[in-house]
């Protein structure tokens, strides 16, 4: 997959500008501040439907402007694929080569992308909610449905939470929180399903890699850790048991307690948990590890690589996992978007685009 062209209209700090895009390395250089990764925001958004920094639009729009739109040109399987987003009186817009679609779950998941950033970190370091944004975000891109799957899923939380909320008041009955877990049920089933798959296969993939990049030193094991259960089996046999034993202390604390969204995944490094133990070097190799096993299985399930946009990573590896990612990325001939601020003289080929104050020109 790759893309041709992008022209961004009052996204960010982008007025009005049209890039385009060679296939192999592109790097977007500049200082800081000059807009390199709203350039790569911008093509994220526009594949996804979603930023990968701020939760709401209207940070995206450019200053004092109430409108912005997003046109991008993209090879698939030698086709050309036209994408287009805009977002118009707080509504979105998305069209397929000039068509609406009536959907968004109809248009994320065209063209795939892989966003890898030094921000990525936090996958490790952080929160349960922060590996399970990995993989939804993952599997959104393979599957559309699993959106509309998660949406559902958090309205029914959000609603059970609310009825928890007012139940001793109110005096409510145990029947009425038990139709919502019949939906909890449902759709947690699926939910936990979509991303212990996923998980099983970063697994396979990731793991070889880390090894590689460790020369078979150290280990890492991946799994996905359901409803507190040691295996996906014995927490989905258990899920039905498990919502009618915590009502009482649901009703006590006055939140759900019990379902995928308190899942987390569990990633080990030689057999100890990597959140509390990798070092900072470790960290990188994981997250690089991960990032490059997205890759292969997007490449294994749509026969084609996805655009990879890597913001200000380069200068964060060292030597080493520097030269194994660019090998990987030339050997599997990925397009990729490179940012890097003027100082750095890391590559030496590839296309050249200078980023300076919203404005975006190739470099000779
Ligand atoms: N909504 C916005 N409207 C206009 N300018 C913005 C908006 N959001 C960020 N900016 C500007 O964009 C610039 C940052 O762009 P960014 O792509 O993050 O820079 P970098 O080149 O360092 O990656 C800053 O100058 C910031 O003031
Ligand atoms: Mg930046």
């Amino acid at each position: 997959m790759m893309i041709k062209g992008l022209r961004l209209q009052n996204f960010r700090n982008y007025q009005d500008e049209f890039v385009q895009f060679l296939p192999g390395t592109n790097i977007l250089i500049g200082d800081n501040g000059q807009g390199k990764t709203n350039i790569l925001e911008g093509i994220y958004y526009l594949l996804t439907g979603k930023s990968y920094r701020v939760q709401r639009e209207q940070e995206l729009l450019r200053w004092e402007q109430n409108e912005f739109h997003l046109y991008g040109d993209f090879l698939m399987s030698h086709h050309k694929v036209s994408l287009e987003s805009h977002y118009r009186d707080k509504k979105k817009i998305v069209k397929i080569n000039q068509v609406p679609c009536r959907r968004l779950s109809d248009f994320v998941g065209t063209i795939n992308v892989v966003f890898f950033s030094p921000d990525d970190l936090i996958m490790i370091k952080g929160g349960p909610s922060e590996r399970r944004r990995f993989l939804d975000l993952h599997i959104a891109q393979m599957r559309p449905g699993h959106v509309s799957l998660l949406n559902a899923y958090n309205k029914v939380i959000q609603q059970k939470s609310a009825l928890l909320k007012t139940y001793v008041e109110k005096n409510l009955k145990y029947s009425q929180l038990q139709l919502w877990n019949a939906q909890i049920l449902e759709l947690g089933e699926k939910i936990i399903r979509n991303r212990s798959d996923l998980t099983k296969r970063l697994q396979n993939v990731s793991g070889h890699i880390y090894a590689d990049l460790t020369s078979q030193k150290e280990k890492i094991q991946i799994s996905y850790f359901a409803l507190g259960k040691k295996t996906i089996d014995e927490a989905l046999f258990e899920f039905p048991k498990l919502l009618n034993e915590k009502l009482e202390q649901e009703v006590e604390r006055q939140m759900v307690l019990i379902g995928p969204h308190r899942d987390d995944v569990h990633i080990l490094l030689n057999g100890k948990p990597a959140r509390l133990y990798a070092s900072q070097g470790q960290q990188r190799s994981l997250v690089l590890s991960l990032k490059l096993a997205e890759l292969d299985l997007i490449s294994q399930e749509k026969g084609e690589y996805p655009i990879l946009l890597l913001d200000d990573v380069l200068s964060e590896l060292d030597r080493f996992r520097r030269d194994y990612l660019i090998n990987s990325i030339e050997l599997s001939r990925i397009q990729t978007l490179i940012t890097m601020t003027s100082g750095e003289n890391i590559l030496e080929s590839g296309t050249f685009l200078r980023v300076e104050q919203g404005h975006i020109r190739r470099d000779p």
